[in-house]
């Protein structure tokens, strides 16, 4: 029997499609999904924008770091986890996140996430004018984060919602079967 938990964690960049590919997967193995941005939300009883204006974005990464402490406290299992972008840039967080099961690098191209972000004016640090500048400052930062911390890397910009989620679901079952 393995010791590891059995979850799907879902890390990489604003706009990688973290959320919809959780819903995917969680439809398609029947296990619960939760992102830790709603859940936050939730808690605080608002959104991350207002989060982040009201409490300033330290507190909420205070509030991600926690959240991951209480998911490992919970020992969740068979979850579908979509995280916040931003959620594996603390060092001590790529330790947690690492512990909480099968972690999957949804990876996507400047275009496809200037393209994907600029619709939305939800994210409070993609507020700038130059936004193409700041993606690809924050990319460049970012990717050695989502790379180390990740197990499966995959690239979603020419794939479909369903593509994507099948080639995590074989590679979490060999994963969690090894
Ligand atoms: C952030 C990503 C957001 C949200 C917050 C900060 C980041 O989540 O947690 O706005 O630092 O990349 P999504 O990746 O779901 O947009």
């Amino acid at each position: 029997m393995s010791d590891k938990l059995e979850n799907i964690i879902l890390v990489g960049f604003m706009g990688a499609g973290k959320s919809s590919i959780s819903k995917e997967i969680s439809r398609i193995l029947r296990f619960p999904y939760i992102d830790t941005d709603e859940i936050i939300e939730e808690a605080e009883g608002c959104s991350i924008s207002e989060l982040f204006q009201e409490k300033g974005e330290p507190y909420f990464r205070d509030l991600e770091h926690k959240l991951l402490q209480e998911l490992l406290s919970q020992k969740k299992e068979k979850t579908i986890i979509s995280t916040g972008g931003g959620m594996p840039v603390r060092e001590e967080n790529r330790a947690l996140i690492r512990q909480l099961g099968f972690v999957v690098w949804l990876k996507t191209s400047e275009e496809k996430t200037l393209e994907r972000v600029s619709a939305n004016d939800s994210r409070p640090l993609l507020t700038e004018d130059d936004l193409e500048e700041k993606i690809h400052r924050m990319l460049k930062e970012r990717e050695p984060i989502y790379e180390e911390v990740a197990q499966f890397e995959i690239e979603t910009s020419d794939l479909s919602i369903s593509e994507i989620a099948s080639g995590i679901i074989d590679c979490a079952s060999y994963y969690f079967s090894s």
